[in-house]
């Protein structure tokens, strides 16, 4: 098969069948195909969009161009979450010790963080001493002892995807609902999992801002697992505005410690215990969704699984007397309160103004391998519908210089936005659920 042809047909909108694009696929791997013809490929990809049989192939080879982990040691069903990347999202410290504290292992692969949203190895890294590059001698080991271990992506996973990924970057081909399904299930089902909770953000502070492709992008991506054999569902969540009350990775670490404890602020409990009761159910220790996110909220509240992440933090590494003494995270020298200017109501916050401005601040990446400061960030105390009068702390920032400080305060106070009204409420964070064989159509 020729390259070019294969690329010509997938331009058209020919249906490719499966012999033709794996050995297109494979013939990049093998360099057969050049980089011009990969991208003009993902580019016909972005247009014309793939069946779902292609798109099975294209995921199976980007599965089979690494290695796949073998958990089979590791006694129970094994059950991880991903989220497609949110700012404030901090759930993922939180529910892999609730999961494993309700008896399903976790065997957690986690990303940094990715234009405007956090990643949890990032904010895991803020703990002094925590590893999050185990090998997989110690993964297993960390999973089997603690119930759960939570790891970065180890080079071997799916490096098609890898490659694909900064080609994608590279040439404005990234927002493929295709391409970013096999992307990030491609990594996922590499895991050797029983089950798989995906939380698809929605919202403008949403990887896919348009509510209609992030419906659609958890439908292909829940077909994907199911289709291969794991149990897969979705869970569509809110990013409107960000989750909780602070971003920036040490601060995130401390308000997902506040959460185990039982005081997190509402919706942060309210997301976890909902991902937490589908992985309960995915892992056979809850008889449905609804009862795992009972136990689960129970045992928040009752801060019972917090002694599973001190439990985590020693075995990877980490300094676990953070958990009851945060003053020894790293702290931004310079940290100052943000006043309101005017007198109003919240109407919301702007999590793109909010991610961003961590990113500003030194707290994530705007290349790939940038160092980061995991000490800067916001801290805001207003919700959507507070009224707020001139004078009023309606936050907090923590920069690193007298300068960023000012700007982070001028960051903030702008993501705060105000008006007379008092707005309408905000829809439930959870949205809706998509799982196998439910109706395509809305
Ligand atoms: N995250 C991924 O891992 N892949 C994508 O394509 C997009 C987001």
């Amino acid at each position: 098969v020729l390259a070019n042809r294969v690329i010509e047909r997938k331009r058209d909108g020919a249906e490719l069948d499966e012999a033709e694009l794996r050995e297109f696929l494979d013939g990049f791997l093998s360099e057969r195909v050049s980089v011009p013809q990969m991208s003009a490929f993902l580019m016909a990809v972005l247009f014309r969009g793939m069946s779902r049989r292609e798109l099975e192939t294209l995921l199976s080879v980007m599965i089979e161009s690494g290695a796949v982990l073998d958990l089979s040691s590791v006694p129970g069903a094994k059950v991880d979450k991903h989220s497609t990347g949110g700012v404030g999202d901090k759930v993922s410290l939180a529910l892999a010790p609730l999961v494993a504290e309700l008896g399903v292992p976790v065997p957690m692969m986690s990303g940094r963080g990715l234009g405007h949203t956090g990643g949890t190895l990032d904010k895991l890294e803020s703990i002094p001493g925590f590893r999050i590059d185990l090998d997989l001698r110690r993964f297993r080991e960390v999973l089997t002892s603690v119930g759960c271990a939570m790891i970065g992506q180890t080079a071997e996973i799916a490096p098609l995807d890898r490659e694909l990924y900064a080609l994608r970057s590279a040439t404005g081909t990234v927002p493929s609902i295709p391409l970013i399904a096999a992307s990030i299930m491609s990594k996922k089902l590499a895991e050797d999992l029983d089950g798989l909770v995906l939380d698809v953000k929605m919202g403008r502070g949403a990887f896919l801002a348009d509510d209609q492709r992030a419906v659609a992008l958890a439908r292909t991506m829940v077909a994907l697992g199911t289709a291969r054999g794991v149990p897969t569902v979705a869970v569509l969540t809110a990013m409107d505005e960000p989750l909780g009350r602070t971003a920036g990775n040490a601060l995130e670490v401390v308000e997902a410690i506040q959460c185990l404890r039982g005081e997190g602020p509402e919706d942060l409990a309210e997301v976890t215990a909902a991902l937490a009761g589908h992985m309960l159910e995915l892992g056979g220790k809850a008889s449905s969704a609804a009862e795992g996110e009972r136990l689960a909220s129970q045992a928040l509240a009752q801060g019972q699984a917090l002694d599973r992440f001190v439990r985590l933090i020693e075995a990877q590494g980490g300094d676990p007397s953070v958990v009851d003494h945060p003053e020894r995270l790293p702290r931004a020298r310079h940290a100052g309160d943000v006043f309101s200017s005017e007198a109003g109501v919240v109407q919301g916050i702007d999590p793109l103004a909010l991610g961003w401005g961590v990113v500003e601040l030194g707290g994530g990446r705007t290349g790939r391998s940038d160092p980061i400061d995991p000490s800067v960030g916001f801290e805001w105390q207003v919700k959507r519908g507070d009224s707020v009068h001139p004078g009023d702390v309606i936050g907090r920032v923590h920069a690193r210089t007298p300068a960023q400080l000012e700007r982070g305060r001028t960051i903030l106070a702008q993501a705060v936005s105000l008006a007379d009204a008092v707005p309408p409420p905000a829809l439930p964070v959870v949205r809706r659920v998509i799982r196998a064989g439910d109706p395509t159509i809305d």
